[in-house]
């Protein structure tokens, strides 16, 4: 970390001696103030619910400028990654730190399309859910469940073990969100086929069955990898220091994991795009919006417009704009330009950048608003979207654990709290109560 020449100096109108606080400087970003040794020198914590000024880390892997609506991992821009690269090259570059080479990128990709089947045992695992389970609840159990079968590769203290434990899960994850999807449907799983791009496997294991080839379409098979690539990581996000503060306790990556996939979940976070779908569907038409609208601002209504805001971006999602234009590729492969979904979004986006409402709170729309209408184009069903950012977000999750386990200044995450509670009191006998 580097320091800056400037300090903080902290100061309270009850007299008591005031502080000084180191600041230090991002390569890019806010400066941060280092408030470690407040405690310990004043007897206060800082209060921050939310973490809306607090960073819980010092990181190298992705950068978000949420005012010009900037979106970088490892410092290059989101757009020429979509652009250039394939889904594995980014897994890359985010665990790694640089773009592979052609070698590097060979072998990476043998590496994890080797690692593609999971153990035969975990079907019957499986069996234990109800069919009609979320899909949500089934990977989450799953991926908590694959350290039961993994143990050969537990001990976080040694890289090598990690690295396996890495690929494994982002090798694993598509098979296992196939295998709840089959599940689901009464079909029989499909096992991968490694000398298809990652992306393409995924989708034969979705929609491919015993009884017919299956081809992929290479429109359809980019797209999807360019969903991969949008979602594969994003900073410090609920789900991020989920696994950040469960794998904080040293435990093994497949339940950090796992700990994140149930964050994900939550319709504030991965939820999200199914929720813009179910919107969409409920408004039905361009005619309702004005109404709809109405509703989002009225505050007692509990409605908010699904796929807009940001906790970050104040300007319009980089990824977004991607999504967008990956919605307009897909729909016009499969002959579906006048999706009535996709015109009703286009339309709601544009009324709402020009509402007052959203203009002056700056809500712009974000990666689900368009990601929903996309995956539904590709035949995936609302339910498994949020299985597909999981899918998507492994390498984030697992590159973040692994700086996370080997930054020198790793504590086991901790934080306090302001006690508002009864204080100390004798329990009552029963008559009295
Ligand atoms: N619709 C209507 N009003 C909204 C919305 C929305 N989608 N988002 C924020 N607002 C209003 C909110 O009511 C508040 O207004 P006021 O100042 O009058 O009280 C103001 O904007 C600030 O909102 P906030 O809830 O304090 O903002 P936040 O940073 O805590 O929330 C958010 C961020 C993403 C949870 C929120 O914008 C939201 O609920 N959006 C809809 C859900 C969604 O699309 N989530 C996906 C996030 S992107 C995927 C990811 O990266 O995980």
């Amino acid at each position: 970390m580097t320091p800056s020449d400037v300090k903080a100096t902290l100061s309270f109108s009850d007299g008591s001696p005031s502080v000084e606080l180191p600041i230090y400087k991002g390569t890019v970003g806010p400066d941060v103030i280092d408030i470690r040794k407040l405690y310990g020198q004043t007897g206060k914590f800082t209060y921050d619910p939310g973490f809306m000024s607090t960073a819980s880390c010092n990181s190298k892997i992705t950068y978000i400028d949420g005012d010009k609506g900037e979106l970088l991992y490892r410092g290059y821009p989101i757009e020429q990654l979509a652009g250039k690269c394939d889904h594995l090259e980014t897994c890359y570059l985010l665990l790694k730190g640089e773009l592979p080479n052609a070698k590097q990128k060979e072998d990476f990709v043998n590496t994890v399309m080797n690692h593609t089947m999971v153990h035969e045992q975990l079907q019957f695992f499986m069996r234990g859910f109800r069919r009609d389970a979320h899909p949500m609840a089934v990977l989450t159990g799953l991926v908590g469940g694959m350290s039961a079968f993994y143990h050969d590769a537990m001990d976080i203290d040694d890289p090598q073990q990690r690295e396996i434990s890495a690929i494994r899960l982002i090798a694993k994850m598509p098979t296992l969100v196939a295998m709840a999807y089959k599940y689901n449907i009464g079909q029989p799983y499909i096992y991968p086929q490694n000398d298809l791009s990652y992306s393409g496997n995924f989708l034969r294991m979705m929609f491919g069955t015993p009884c017919a080839p299956y081809h992929v379409n290479p429109v359809l098979e980019r797209a999807l990898d360019r969903i991969f690539i949008l979602h594969a990581d994003h900073e410090q996000n609920a789900s991020t220091s989920t696994v950040r503060l469960a794998g904080s306790s040293g435990t093994n990556p497949f339940a950090a994991i796992a700990a994140g996939v149930a964050c994900l979940w939550g319709p504030a976070h991965g939820g999200a795009n199914e929720a813009a779908l179910k919107m969409l569907e409920e408004i039905g038409s361009v005619d309702h919006i004005n109404e709809f609208i109405k509703q989002v601002k009225d505050k007692n209504s509990g409605v908010r417009l699904m796929g807009f805001g940001h906790r970050v971006y104040k300007n319009y999602d980089p990824r977004a704009k991607l999504m967008r234009e990956t919605c307009h590729e897909v729909l016009n492969e499969l002959g579906l330009h006048n999706d009535p979904l996709f015109k009703l979004a286009m339309e709601l986006e544009k009324i709402a950048l020009e509402d007052e409402y959203f203009v002056s709170r700056k809500l712009y729309p974000n990666v689900d608003f368009y990601s929903g209408i996309v995956q539904r184009a590709l035949g995936i069903p609302t339910s498994l979207f949020t299985c597909i950012f999981a899918l998507a977000r492994t390498p984030g999750w697992i590159s973040q654990w692994e700086e996370m386990i080997t930054d020198p200044e790793y504590k086991i995450g901790r934080p306090r709290q302001l006690f508002n509670g009864a204080s100390s009191r004798d329990v009552p006998d029963m008559a009295k109560r």
